[in-house]
């Protein structure tokens, strides 16, 4: 189980590179597939050259196949429980087959050595995320792991600014029931103030119930992770989110 030190320590990371890298303004960013954090999820082991390594390798395999065509794929290897392996793959709703694939096989590659020899694990890039474990996860929401990132720069007027994003996102969590995707973007020109983008998706094993349910929750920390925040993202194992004042994708431009 991740523990909270090793969430704040990844928050930490992030708001740095964050700070090092600040986005352009008007940059959307989105030709560059950064890496954002992993976490290794479960207390069980694993050793090389066992059923269990063996299914892991043909799960990810599969799904660097399987998912990009449409985003999503999702398999179990391995019919014996004891060392059966699940997985996912979830590309952003925008991203190309072509880029989709590119960001699987690199996090199928990076988990393995991250992870390496742990029984379950879950890796996030902009432009993907995967996840496997031993541990029969389909439709269930994970609260195991939330990661917040926000752009340093605050609004010019935070209450306002806080309402306005709390609005978008609250309206695009509402859309995203009715979108087979579970993936929705928006904008809002708001008065007196730069246009909004926001961005929510969930994996595709969700219900639309447990989606708008995993996504509500998220967006309800909104105060904790990105209070005035110009910029901000809420990052789990089933849904995320998130907002700023450029195009997040090209859709958005
Ligand atoms: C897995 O390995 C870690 C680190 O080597 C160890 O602390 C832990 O007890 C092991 N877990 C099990 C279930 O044996």
């Amino acid at each position: 189980m991740t523990n909270s030190r090793s969430t704040i320590f990844f928050t930490l990371l992030l708001i740095t590179l964050f700070l090092l890298s600040p986005p352009a303004f008007g940059d959307s960013n989105n030709n560059n597939n950064a890496f954002l954090t992993y976490t290794c999820s479960s207390y069980d082991n694993y050793t090389a050259n066992t059923p269990y390594a063996n299914n892991l390798k043909q799960a990810l395999y599969q799904l660097t196949s399987t998912a990009p065509p449409s985003g999503f794929g999702l398999t179990s290897v391995g019919d014996d429980l004891q060392n059966q392996v699940n997985a996912l793959a979830l590309c952003r709703g925008d991203v190309s087959p072509t880029d989709c694939k590119t960001c699987i096989q690199v996090a199928s590659n990076e988990i393995q050595q991250q992870c390496l020899n742990k029984k379950g694990g879950s890796i996030w890039y902009d432009f993907c995320f995967l996840k496997y474990s031993n541990i029969k996860f389909f439709g269930k929401i994970d609260n195991g792991f939330r990661l917040y990132m926000w752009n340093v720069q605050e609004a010019e007027n935070p209450t306002v600014f806080n309402e306005q994003v709390k609005n978008l996102l609250t309206s695009l969590v509402e859309q995203v029931e009715v979108t087979p995707k579970l993936y929705v973007i928006g904008e809002k020109e708001n008065e007196g103030s730069k246009k909004l983008y926001g961005l929510v998706q969930c994996t595709r094993d969700l219900s639309t119930a447990a989606c708008k349910k995993c996504l509500t929750d998220a967006v309800a920390e909104l105060p904790r992770c990105c209070d005035a925040k110009i910029g901000g993202r809420v990052i789990g194992g089933s849904c995320n989110f998130r907002y700023e004042i450029y195009p997040i994708v090209d859709a958005q431009k």
